[in-house]
């Protein structure tokens, strides 16, 4: 019996691991999709004109991370969308990684 939590046990550890988001992912996808027009840092380059800096205190504070899931999902005038290029998944991690910046 005492097997049968075991394994019960393992698959709802593995289960919370894989759900999880990374935070560690979040920064790959950034650095690879959106530091180019966003900077490394978070300071958007000059022609990602309209984008605030994401290391901005008063961004961070007026910004959840569903906001930022809407708009990297669905894209705001220069701002590509993403919802057919990254997973949700994917979107939720790079969005819980500009709230650490
Ligand atoms: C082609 C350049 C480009 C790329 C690549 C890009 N962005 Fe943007 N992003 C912009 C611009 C320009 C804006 C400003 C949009 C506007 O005019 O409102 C913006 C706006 C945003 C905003 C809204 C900020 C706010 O609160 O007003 C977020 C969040 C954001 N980008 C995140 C991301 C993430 C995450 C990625 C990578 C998955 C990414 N962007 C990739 C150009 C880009």
């Amino acid at each position: 019996m005492s097997r049968f939590f075991a394994l019960i046990l393992m698959v709802l550890a593995a289960f919370c691991l894989s759900a999880a988001p990374d935070g560690n992912q979040g920064e790959v996808i950034y650095q690879a999709r959106c530091s180019v027009c966003h900077g490394k840092e978070g300071v958007p380059k000059s022609f990602a004109k309209g984008s605030p800096a994401f290391n901005d205190e008063a961004w961070q504070k007026a910004t959840s991370v569903e906001s930022i899931e809407r708009v990297v999902a669905e894209g705001r005038n220069k701002m590509p969308a993403f919802r057919n290029k990254l997973t949700q998944e994917e979107i939720r991690s790079v969005a819980v990684h500009l709230k650490t910046l």
